[in-house]
């Protein structure tokens, strides 16, 4: 019946398309015997008919057709089909087992889709495939230790990444896959040990990429047998134990990359130094200890070194200046000591980033830094050096992001008169070095056209907010918190467009509130500027690090007023219309007069904190209308009255309103006695039902946000 069938199909082709269509004629004439064989379409077909989702291929894949024309499939001339390439079709369903009988198929590319299930065991198995790539689908379930009735193994490449499978690798096969050349498992639930049988047979491993997963156990010390592996990638995994001395047998290795797992142990020059190719070294995020060996300088092609977040100590190596290539050190979050003069910078021509925060280097920035033209980020914040900036860094042409704070640098008027001339900064962390200097006020300041991010916080500096930063016209986030300014908060505040996170906290202001705060462009309208490019640079420093995140983007700021702990006087303007603030703090003022009731118009705020001023009057209920509010304190003020019940503010803890004698209502255990509560809208049950549902699925998002705020606040600028 179906051999009938194929026949006719066949004639119906050579008759009717052949005369018609130049390509299939010439297809024709390459391969005169093309068709595939029915067993094939059948198992093809079981395919299709497993998908739930099949993007249109039904309409090319027809039983009564030569399916070796099929969208997707390749034929040899035999007409054996050889290749199954379905990558980014949006396909749903489940990969049908039938596709390991295709018993000619020798590449299989179903990557970029939404294929769920598991992975059917015959095509790990198999006898022919040598490319199998399901990456980047849905795939779940543990891996079959495959069947081992063949004795050589064709497979040459693997790429399951980006997929849900869990459970223990598969290691039994892998010492019989003797063509085996890459293997990507990255970005799935693997667990357990990382299988020690490669390269026992297999001579040509050149890739292995295992991160993101859950393995763990040490590094397989048999990897060293690789002769010819070249990436090793084993990242965000549980993996311990020290790097095996076998490993550096590999010495084909250019990538070798193992952050953020639990490694100990030295980084020993005598085995380093057999690594000549390497060109990307990142064990950052691990608890190796010891210093950087002086053997580093042999790896003359290294492009990027990552030991950051470690607990390696001593100077660092003169020959790390030997390493010419290098684009980027990342060194942060170590116990590293010492002068960076050792280091001769001026070898270095290439770097483009460099990161030493959180160290104990001490000396002065050496000169020869300022040869590094091609320097986009510096970051050196957080160690224990002096001195002042030298006119030469305005070499850095390319300098896009500098952070110097928390050190004991001197000389700020120096500093910022230096700086202007880095044209390209975007970026400038000043804070917590100049202690106890004089905010500069002078006119000469002026350059930073290109700033947007500025933080000159904790530096206890004296004078006014000074005029020159109203040039800053694209300053996005302007921190002075914690310095000794007073004066008044200026007018001109409101003639930079881009600000949207402004913190004066913890100085002397005094005056009045202006209301130029209220006309603050950023704040007012709902639009978020695309603030902090990510594309700026390839290496962009994230703004702040704690060990867990690596926010990279600015973004993540909240739209802040904090004014809090000053001497600030006067009311809360009525006009506060700053419709998409989500934080703001007056706290700790001298504030009077009434909480406006347009505060409730601000309907972004996450975070109120107006307490310790002498605010009078009630609380206006319609600031329960503030649906995403999670931290709100109006305490030690003069408040009086019932508590509204409504909404979020009924969720805050009586700490949220004390030292307001005057104020009454379950949360602050006070009847409120005979007086009638003020009428409270009270929203509507299904209404409120929403309400709590957003807030359930919500809060924890919100939750996390503030901490996350807090941590980073203290870490970084605190
Ligand atoms: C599979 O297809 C994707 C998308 O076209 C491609 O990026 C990938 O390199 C292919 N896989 C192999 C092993 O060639
Ligand atoms: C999967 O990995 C293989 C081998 O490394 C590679 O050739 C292929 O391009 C990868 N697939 C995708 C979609 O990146
Ligand atoms: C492995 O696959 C992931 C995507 O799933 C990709 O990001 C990574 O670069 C690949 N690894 C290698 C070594 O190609
Ligand atoms: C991990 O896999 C998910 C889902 O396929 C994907 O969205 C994500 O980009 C992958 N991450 C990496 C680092 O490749
Ligand atoms: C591999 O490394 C170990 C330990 O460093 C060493 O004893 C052994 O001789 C090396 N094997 C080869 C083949 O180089
Ligand atoms: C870090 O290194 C120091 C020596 O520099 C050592 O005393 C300390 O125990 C190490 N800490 C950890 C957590 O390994
Ligand atoms: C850092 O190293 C110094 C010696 O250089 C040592 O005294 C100190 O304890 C170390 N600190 C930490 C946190 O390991
Ligand atoms: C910095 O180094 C000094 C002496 O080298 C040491 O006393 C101090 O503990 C170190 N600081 C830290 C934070 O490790
Ligand atoms: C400065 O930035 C501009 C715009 O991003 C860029 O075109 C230019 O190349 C940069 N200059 C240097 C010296 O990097
Ligand atoms: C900072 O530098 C000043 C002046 O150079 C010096 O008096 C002070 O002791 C230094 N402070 C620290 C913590 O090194
Ligand atoms: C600060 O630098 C300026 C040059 O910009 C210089 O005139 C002044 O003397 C320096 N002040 C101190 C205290 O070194
Ligand atoms: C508001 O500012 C004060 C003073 O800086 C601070 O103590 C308080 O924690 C801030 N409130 C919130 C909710 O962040």
């Amino acid at each position: 019946m179906q051999r009938e069938h194929h026949s006719s199909c066949k004639s119906k082709v050579s008759r009717l398309a052949m005369p018609f269509f130049g390509i299939v004629l010439l297809l024709a004439m390459a391969y005169p015997a093309t068709s595939c064989n029915e067993q094939e379409k059948s198992s093809l077909l079981q395919f299709l008919a497993g998908l739930s989702y099949e993007d249109g291929i039904a309409m090319s894949w027809q039983d009564g057709t030569d399916c070796c024309k099929w969208e997707g499939i390749t034929c040899n001339e035999t007409g054996t089909v050889i290749e199954v390439s379905l990558a980014s079709r949006s396909l749903e369903g489940s990969i049908s087992p039938s596709l390991s009988e295709l018993t000619g198929l020798l590449r299989l590319n179903l990557s970029y889709n939404s294929l769920s299930g598991s992975l059917p065991s015959g095509l790990l198995s198999s006898g022919n495939i040598t490319v199998l790539d399901v990456s980047f689908n849905r795939l779940s379930g543990n891996l079959q230790e495959p069947l081992l009735s063949i004795t050589e193994h064709p497979l040459q490449a693997l790429n399951i990444s980006s997929n849900m499978f869990t459970g223990e690798f598969p290691s039994t096969i892998w010492g019989k896959t003797r063509n085996l050349i890459a293997i990507n498992a990255s970005n799935n639930s693997f667990q357990g040990c990382i299988p020690s049988s490669f390269c026992i047979s297999s001579s040509s491993f050149s890739v292995l990429d295992l991160s993101f997963n859950q393995f763990s156990g040490s590094i397989p010390a048999g990897l060293g047998k690789c002769s010819e592996l070249r990436i090793v990638k084993a990242g965000h995994n549980c993996l311990s134990g020290s790097l095996p001395d076998e490993l550096f047998n590999a010495t084909s290795l250019q990538y070798l990359s193992f952050p953020d797992n639990s490694l100990h142990g030295l980084l020993d020059g005598a085995h380093i130094m057999k690594l000549r190719n390497l060109a990307n070294l990142d064990l950052g995020g691990n608890m190796l200890n010891g210093k950087i060996p002086e053997s580093i300088g042999q790896l003359k092609r290294l492009l990027e070194l990552h030991l950051n977040n470690n607990n390696m100590s001593g100077a660092l190596p003169s020959a790390l200046s030997n390493c010419t290539n290098i684009i980027m050190i990342d060194l942060k979050s170590n116990n590293f000591s010492g002068e960076l003069q050792i280091i001769n910078f001026f070898n270095l021509p290439n770097l483009q980033a460099l990161d030493l925060l959180y160290n104990n280097f001490t000396g002065t920035i050496p000169e020869s830094i300022y040869s590094c033209s091609n320097l986009i980020a510096l970051r050196l914040s957080s160690n224990n050096l002096h001195g002042q900036l030298s006119p030469r860094i305005s070499n850095l042409k390319s300098l896009v992001f500098l952070s110097l704070g928390a050190n004991n640098f001197t000389n700020i008027t120096n500093t910022l008169r230096i700086l202007k001339y880095c044209r390209n900064l975007t970026t400038l962390l000043i804070g917590t070095s100049f202690k106890g200097e004089a905010m500069p006020q002078d006119e000469i300041i002026d350059g930073f056209q290109n700033l947007r991010v500025l933080s000159i916080t904790d530096c206890s500096l004296s004078g006014n907010i000074p005029l020159w930063l109203s040039k800053l016209k694209n300053l996005e986030m302007l921190f002075l918190n914690r310095n000794q300014l007073s004066g008044s908060i200026p007018a001109w505040i409101k003639n930079l467009n881009s600000l949207f996170h402004l913190d004066l906290s913890r100085n002397n202001l005094t005056g009045e509130l202006p209301t130029a705060l209220t006309e603050m462009p950023m704040l007012r309208t709902e639009t978020t500027k695309a603030h902090m490019d990510s594309s700026a640079f390839k290496f962009e420093l994230p703004l702040y690090l704690a060990h867990s995140f690596q926010y990279r983007i600015a973004s993540t700021f909240k739209k802040t007023l904090d004014l809090g702990c000053n001497n600030l006087t006067g009311v809360i303007p009525q006009e506060i219309q700053l419709k998409s603030l989500q934080k703001l703090n007056f706290s700790f003022n001298g504030l009077s007069g009434e909480i406006p009731q347009q505060l409730s118009k601000l309907t972004n705020l996450q975070v109120l904190d107006l307490s310790s001023n002498h605010l009078t009057g009630a609380i206006p209920s319609a600031l329960s209308n503030l649906h995403f509010l999670s931290e709100f304190n109006v305490s030690h003020n003069d408040l009086e009255g019932p508590i509204p019940s409504g909404g979020q503010l009924s969720t805050f803890p009586s700490s949220s309103f004390d030292g307001n004698p005057k104020l009454c209502g379950i949360i602050v255990a006070k009847f409120c006695g005979s007086v009638e509560a003020p009428t409270v809208s009270v929203p509507s049950t299904e209404k409120m039902n929403k309400r709590i549902a957003f807030v359930i699925a919500f809060g924890p998002f919100f939750g996390v946000g503030v901490l996350y705020d807090q941590i980073v606040l203290s870490r970084y600028f605190g």
